[in-house]
């Protein structure tokens, strides 16, 4: 019998226990996924009690992907590169934080547009926040020439080049120098809120420079298919959805939590009624 929880906060929109007790049906596992919202200012005592809750693990989700640290005895390697955690695995060793969100990006990526992982492919970030941390390392492990990332505010942009060790080749841009360089990029990766419910009708920047075929990408997934998603159909784009990468990071934590390996395709269908359900 696994016990398992979400703390964040707040998080009474989660679809985490949805996605968790789904692949639980799906691996024939008994368990529970409970969500454990935890005020800011009642963090330091509420996660010491979760040691004695007897969870299996956890994830953590925001304000306190970087706050918990400071409680856990080990983290895995993206997770000290970002100096952040989303999902808490409970051990011999004690606590272990680890990082899916990245991961769970590129692999659904992948799966869905294989053609342009290669030596030459050129990938471009909007957004330089905690979400584009975890994709940028996770992108320039795989096999991604160039990743540059363009910001509203370029000196975060230079920092987050800066501070994660890659390989790729990366370049920091203002939006307005992203605008008009679209047409240079394989893939194109929206990774802040803007275009979240209930804006909407805003995008980051604009695509009149796009070109057909190019992969874009949004984290966003309420709504499903952003303005931004909606803009770059009509110039001929490939699509990914956020939804898809939520989907794959709760696929990484469970199969750390119960070293089994469920299919995430399996769901993908079925999340998606339910997201449009909600
Ligand atoms: P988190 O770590 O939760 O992702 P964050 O650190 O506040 O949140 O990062 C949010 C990202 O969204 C940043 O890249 C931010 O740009 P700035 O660094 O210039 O603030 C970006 N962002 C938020 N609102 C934006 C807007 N209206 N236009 C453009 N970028 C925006």
């Amino acid at each position: 019998m696994y016990k398992l929880g979400l703390i964040g906060h707040p998080i009474g929109h989660s679809m985490s226990p949805w996605i968790h007790e789904k692949l639980m049906e799906q691996q024939g596992i008994e368990g529970k996924y409970e969500l454990l919202e935890i005020q800011p200012d009642e963090f330091g005592e509420k996660v010491n009690l979760l040691k004695e809750k007897g969870l299996d693990g956890f994830n953590v989700t925001v304000p306190y992907k970087e706050k918990i640290i400071p409680y856990l005895d080990g983290l895995d390697e993206s997770a000290r590169h970002l100096g952040a955690v989303n999902t808490v695995h409970h051990t011999d060793q004690g606590w272990i934080g680890y990082n899916t969100d990245g991961r769970g990006f590129v692999h659904s990526l992948k799966n869905r547009f294989p053609d342009i992982f290669h030596n030459n492919a050129k990938a471009l970030l909007l957004g330089s926040g905690g979400a584009a941390r975890g994709i940028f390392e996770a992108l320039t492990r795989s096999n991604i020439a160039r990743v540059d990332i363009a910001n509203r505010t370029i000196k975060r942009a230079e920092d987050l080049i800066q501070d994660i060790p890659s390989k790729a080749y990366s370049s920091p841009l203002t939006l307005e120098q992203a605008k008009n360089t679209l047409m240079d990029y394989d893939l194109i990766v929206q990774t802040t809120t803007v275009g979240m419910n209930p804006d909407h009708d805003k995008m980051i920047v604009s695509l009149d420079h796009l070109t057909k075929g190019t992969v874009v990408s949004d984290i966003v997934y309420r709504p499903m298919k952003t303005k931004f998603l909606n803009e770059a159909e009509k110039r001929g784009a490939r699509l990914h959805f956020g939804h898809e990468m939520l989907l794959q990071q709760a696929v990484y934590a469970f199969q750390i939590w119960t070293d089994t390996e469920p299919e995430s395709s399996l769901l993908l269908n079925e999340f998606e009624q339910k997201l449009k359900g909600v």
